[in-house]
């Protein structure tokens, strides 16, 4: 199963993502936790990644699209991906059709989780990640059993740099300029679905599962 799972900073694309592997047991692959990963091995990718993300700012295009193309083109995506943050721009799904291409993938779905501006910012700045396993949790609509500890592995849970309100915002005009035109672009090709993500994150779980089933 090939799916592309879309939607703004904050809509719950990471939060399903980690459900729909464990179900498919098919990779996750997200550019953004390609790019914090190497930030934390402070690689020459990392420190160009990190001046973009605290400034709220897409990675380039150059960058990112290589960086993906190397991902999909190893052996365990032979038999489905769950594509995380890519494509944002025009210029990478362009490139995203071209690799698929060449690797002879044809998308089964492309999920949009639709989720108005005004929820996305309690989203992005109440949300808590653990620091051991990168379990994602929120102190409103996710919290952990023990303030600040994980409840899957005990590890201390910590607040992601890039969200803070003022870089959150700028995300959210980045993705309406750059990144929304590409739900018109996947529209026009009747493999997308939009989910309703302002609904119990089970039920957006379900809503997915079922689009996905309804193929
Ligand atoms: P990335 O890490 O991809 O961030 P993002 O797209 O901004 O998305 P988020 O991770 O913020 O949110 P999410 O949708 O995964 O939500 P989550 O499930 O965590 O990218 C970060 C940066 O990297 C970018 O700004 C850019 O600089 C760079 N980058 C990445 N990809 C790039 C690309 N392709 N090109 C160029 N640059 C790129 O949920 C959020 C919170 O809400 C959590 O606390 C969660 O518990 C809670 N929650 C989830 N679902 C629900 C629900 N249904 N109800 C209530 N709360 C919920
Ligand atoms: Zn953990």
């Amino acid at each position: 199963m090939y799916i592309l799972l879309m939607g703004p900073p904050g809509a719950g694309k990471g939060t399903q993502a980690a459900m729909l592997v464990e179900k498919f047991t098919i990779p996750h692959i997200s550019t953004g936790d390609m790019f914090r990963a190497a930030v934390s091995e402070g690689t020459e990718l990392g420190k160009q990644a990190k001046a973009c993300m605290d400034a709220g700012q897409l990675v380039p295009d150059s960058i990112t699209i290589g960086i993906v193309k190397e991902r999909l083109a190893k052996p365990d995506c032979q038999n489905g991906f769950i594509l995380d943050g890519f494509p944002r721009t025009i210029e990478q799904a362009d490139a995203l059709d071209n690799t698929l291409e060449e690797l002879k993938i044809k998308l089964d779905r492309v999920i949009n989780i639709s989720v108005p501006a005004e929820d996305l910012i309690s989203r992005a700045t109440g949300r808590r990640i653990c620091k051991n396993c990168g379990a994602t949790y929120h102190v409103t609509y996710k919290p952990t059993q023990v303030e600040g500890k994980c409840d899957t592995c005990g590890g201390e849970t910590y607040q992601r740099a890039d969200d803070s309100e003022a870089t959150m915002t700028k995300r959210l005009s980045v993705y309406a300029q750059q990144t929304k035109p590409l739900v018109e672009y996947y529209q026009d090709r009747g493999l997308y679905t939009e989910i309703d993500g302002r609904q119990a994150i089970d039920k957006v779980l379900t809503d997915i599962v079922a689009s996905l089933r309804s193929e």
